[in-house]
């Protein structure tokens, strides 16, 4: 969940390092700091808050390490910042993950008479380097992960050498070649502005990165050969173009996504019963919906797991299953928890990913990669779209049926014309603290999309429902204050749902009905009326997505909100 960089090279390490971080923000904004090394000694600025909190000053040298917090252990505070220091100040630590066994260290360190200057799990690492170093780092490393249980990413700075040296069990870690200077970070975007040849890090592996280049081993220390790759992202997909926010650029690209996803070859081999889907968030909601597409359109069982859920409730699956794992980062903990579980029971695995040679894409049996590009705000949106045409694709090609692409492009390239409607209907909504989402069939993930949407970007209390189950409890939420956002379509169940949206009207409830064009009856009893362009009922979902992201994103702009790195929230969930 937090961003680690290191870099070495010629140039002056700070501003690279300062650069690096503002791209890694979004996997965490509680806290940042920057630690270099310079004439034999270490260089420390850390601060509470933003990582445009460390821009006020710069230290010496052109190697060093850096971090953006999303705090599990301790609270948002300058003392909790990484880097941390050992006592003789030589060595210097940036941690992602989890150490488990933290307290059981930190009382065996105490005793050793250390002081600790943090409430933080991470601050043992920097503290047992320091009590194993006799001379050579790398071999501090290899006895200090020995001690170490949990999840980490860490690097390791240290006065005087000219090395970073890092260590990976469970958390991302890419190395970045460029000749001369070498990084090590979190993800590619870090790195992305100076070279595209990675190197993506197992686990269980030690790296040590020289501005010579880059040494890999296990953690016995036995060297491995390292596999360099070419990343096909470039540093545009991670500027936002004059967009006011990612999150808006992003849903603006969604045109160029469909038409790219529709390009995605499929070979699929249908030796399988059931489809198992596990995923968390967003992408479990466009599992929902390809629940409801495959089993109408391939006649397939499909279920739908919530990872976190799947891994603590000893599932019930076969080795006639295949487990689908959906998931944009391709790094959530509870995903990839799944997937082992999954595999370690003999299942199959398959992967549809958005990041390349991420965690999940590596150890799952077969991947689908989804072709959304980097997505960088924290509430997804063009990955969503990536994931649900690639189901429609999934779902065509398990029936054996063609799937042209049915015009998708043009409707979502319209769709998105709806952008200034929304942004009135936003000034006008923004006030109310309580939205009901509703919708039925395969729109009713779409109403669980939106309602997340609403609260991850607005902090605004938002409920979704199958539109048949308000009258078994929510209808007691209507009232004037709480208006219902419909998703209202005509389609097979257009009549329930109004007279759904009919029950809301009588209790005085506002309506904001997504309807398709040309539908007059229904803005005869909605307070408003978003038109989609008309489709196959199928197809619905993709285009409702659309005004929900919008109307997440005005109202929360609206407000003031931090969109792209809303509160309490990352965009990498890599804890559990
Ligand atoms: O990277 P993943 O797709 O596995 O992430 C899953 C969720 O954490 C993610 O979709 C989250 O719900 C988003 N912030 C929603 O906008």
């Amino acid at each position: 969940m937090c961003g680690i960089i290191g870099y070495l090279g010629q140039k002056e390490a700070y501003p690279v390092l300062l650069a690096g971080l503002e791209r890694l923000e979004y996997r965490g904004y509680d806290s940042a700091g920057i630690c270099t090394a310079h004439h034999g000694t270490l260089h420390l600025h850390k601060k509470k808050g933003r990582v445009e909190n460390l821009k006020s000053i710069t230290l010496p040298g052109t190697i060093g390490i850096a971090h953006t917090r999303w705090s599990t252990h301790g609270s948002p505070a300058d003392k909790n910042a990484h880097p941390f220091l050992d006592q003789s100040k030589q060595f210097s630590i940036v941690h992602n993950g989890i150490i488990e066994n933290y307290l059981e260290l930190k009382e065996e360190l105490r005793k050793e008479g250390v002081a600790f200057t943090s409430d933080t799990d991470s601050e043992v690492i920097v503290h047992l380097l320091a009590k194993y170093y006799h001379g050579n780092l790398q071999e501090a490393v290899l006895n200090t992960v020995k001690r170490l249980m949990g999840a980490y990413a860490f690097c390791v700075l240290k006065s005087g050498n000219q090395e970073i040296i890092a260590a990976r069990n469970g958390s991302p870690l890419v190395v970045g070649l460029n000749g001369g200077e070498n990084f090590i970070a979190s993800d590619v975007s870090a790195l992305i502005e100076h070279t595209r040849r990675v190197i993506y890090v197992d686990d269980f592996r030690l790296v040590k990165v020289t501005r010579q280049g880059v040494e890999l081993s296990d953690f016995q220390g036995r060297p491995l050969p390292p596999s360099i790759k070419e990343v096909n992202w470039n540093i545009e997909q991670a500027q936002k173009q004059g967009y006011k926010h990612f999150m808006l650029k992003e849903i603006f690209e969604q045109p160029q996504v469909v038409e790219d996803s529709l390009r995605l070859n499929l070979s699929l081999r249908k030796d399988f019963s059931r489809l198992l889907i596990v995923a968390c968030g967003t992408a479990s909601y466009a599992g929902l919906v390809g629940k409801y597409l495959i089993e109408k359109i391939a006649k397939i069982p499909v279920a739908v797991e919530i990872a976190s859920e799947f891994r603590y409730k000893e599932p019930l699956f076969s080795r006639d299953d295949l487990i689908l794992a959906i998931s944009q980062s391709g790094e959530t903990a509870d995903t990839l928890a799944a997937v082992r579980l999954a595999r370690q029971q003999g299942a199959k695995t398959l992967g549809m990913i958005n990041v390349v040679d991420s965690t999940i894409a590596r150890e799952v049996d077969d991947i689908i990669y989804t072709r959304a590009g980097l997505e960088i705000g924290v509430a997804s949106t063009k990955a969503f779209i990536a994931q649900l045409v690639t189901l429609y694709k999934i779902a065509y090609a398990l029936a054996g049926q063609e799937f042209s692409g049915e015009g998708l492009v043009e409707k979502v390239q319209q769709t998105l014309s709806l952008n200034s409607q929304l942004k009135d209907l936003a000034k006008k909504y923004f006030a109310y603290q309580n939205f009901l989402y509703i919708g039925r069939n395969i729109n009713y993930p779409l109403a669980l999309e939106g309602a997340l949407k609403l609260k991850e970007i607005s902090y605004i209390h938002a409920e979704a429902y199958p539109a048949g189950e308000l009258k078994h409890g929510p209808l007691a939420l209507v009232s004037e204050e709480t208006p219902t956002l419909a998703i209202c379509p005509q389609d097979s169940v257009y009549e329930k749902t109004f007279s759904n949206i009919q029950e809301v009207k009588a209790r005085n409830g506002k309506v904001i009905a997504v309807a398709t064009q040309g539908d007059e009856r229904i803005k005869g009893i909605s307070d408003d009326v978003i038109y989609l362009p008309s489709v196959k009922e199928v197809f619905y979902p993709l285009l409702a997505a659309i005004p929900l992201q919008l109307f997440a994103y005005h109202i929360a702009d609206v407000k003031g909100c931090d969109i792209d790195r809303p509160r309490n929230l990352a965009k990498a969930v890599t804890v559990e």
